[in-house]
């Protein structure tokens, strides 16, 4: 399988993670700003289809009205010029010293009157530029101080501004989906919707819960300690899986947004593998863009960046080829036989059985044999980690 990415493996990037200039919180810029339509072509030529921003990634804070037309339009010809689309936009609140407690959620009532002006200006951007999604991170919506913060009332706005965003997309025709991002702490001390699974409980209190999905990504899932395989599993099986954010990370520590599988590889495997191929006892792949949200190393020049971005790609495209081999032995598939894998996705109850037939069915089970049985699974993960390594 050749690792030259193409339009059809659908790989986007933020204009936030090339066009990143390292700044961090105890040092400097250590690269000079990125021009969007730079960022355009470069990303195209290395195999990417897509690009995503923040509103202002595009067009600085504060632009006037010309210069802001004058931005998209150069935006929107580079995009015309290379094909390249916008798949996801998502709205920066989190930047300026006004989100300092929050958008959304902030305490204070103008800031999140403010806040949601944003997204719905937004928004008209992100549908006259095409996007299918816009990505919701709350970076800011959270607190360092558990008195600080109302929790029960800052969801109560969360919901609010939600309900508004689904509202405004809809009677615009926009058909916009929306992705809540989450993520378990950095830079507030403690994130509202720390986790995947905190999202996802949340988004079925929305006025239009169909409307509204997950966007996972690797780092945050990892900070908090979870598997994120396991979460984007879940996301699947409910159908809120609406976009993903690829990148790595080592453990519970800063969010380090390293490239896509640069942190914990195995996990990544079994990612890709579940994206690609759906989880093995059957159900839904995923279609929608492998986004990457990294960020270039501070120690990295531009060279350095778009190595990093061919390397997102490239391991993606590894990874996926280790899967498909891993998924074509018969040794796998005789292994994931005899461990019992592929026998969990047959219902527990036979079709028009009843609790009742099962109370009455004690007999033909023995709990000793059940206890003595070996499973496998190490010969299983071997077998994944021997793939993995071409042995
Ligand atoms: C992070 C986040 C952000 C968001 C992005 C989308 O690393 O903390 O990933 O990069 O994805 O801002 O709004
Ligand atoms: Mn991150
Ligand atoms: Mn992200």
């Amino acid at each position: 399988m050749p690792l030259q990415p193409t339009r059809d493996d659908k790989f986007s990037f933020g204009l936030w993670t090339v066009g990143w200039q390292a700044r961090d919180p105890f040092g400097e810029a250590t690269r000079g700003p990125l021009d969007p339509v730079e960022a355009v072509h470069k990303l195209a030529e290395l195999g990417a289809y897509g690009i995503t921003f923040h509103d202002d990634d595009l067009v600085p804070f504060g632009s006037d009205a010309r210069s802001r037309d004058g931005i998209l339009a150069g935006f929107r010809k580079a995009l015309d010029e290379t094909g390249m689309v916008v798949p996801m936009v998502t709205t920066n609140l989190f930047t300026h010293p006004a989100f300092k407690d929050g958008g959304f959620t902030s305490n204070d009532r103008g800031v999140r009157r403010y806040a949601l002006r944003k997204v719905l200006r937004n928004m008209d951007l992100a549908a006259e530029l095409g996007a299918k999604t816009l990505v919701l991170w709350g970076g800011r919506e959270g607190a360092e101080y558990d008195v600080a913060k109302d929790v029960h009332a800052a969801l109560d706005r969360y919901r609010e501004a939600l309900d508004v965003i689904a509202r405004y997309s809809e009677d615009n025709g926009y058909g916009l989906r929306f992705a809540i991002e989450p993520k378990p702490n950095e830079p507030r001390g403690d994130i509202l919707l720390p986790t995947a699974g905190h999202a996802l409980a949340f988004l079925h209190e929305l006025e239009r819960p169909e409307l509204f999905g997950i966007n996972p990504e690797v780092g945050h899932e990892q900070m908090a300690n979870l598997n994120f395989a396991h979460g984007v599993a879940q996301a699947l099986w409910h159908g809120k899986l609406f976009h993903i954010d690829l990148n790595g990370q080592h453990g519970p520590k800063f969010d380090q947004d390293l490239v896509f599988g640069h942190g914990d590889l195995l996990n990544a495997f079994a990612l890709v593998d579940l994206l690609e191929h759906g989880a093995p006892g059957g159900g839904p792949r995923y279609d929608g863009p492998r986004h990457f949200d990294y960020k270039p190393s501070r120690t990295e020049d531009y060279t350095g960046v778009w190595a990093s971005a061919a390397a997102n790609m490239r391991m993606y495209l590894l990874l996926k080829e280790r899967a498909q081999a891993f998924r074509a032995d018969p040794r796998v598939q005789a292994a994931l036989t005899e461990s019992g894998v592929l026998e969990l996705a047959r219902p527990t109850l036979d079709e028009g059985e009843t609790y009742r037939d099962l109370l009455d069915d004690d007999r033909g089970f023995d709990a000793d044999a059940a206890g003595a049985r070996g499973y496998g699974f190490v010969r299983l993960h071997q077998l994944a980690v021997d793939h993995l390594l071409r042995a």
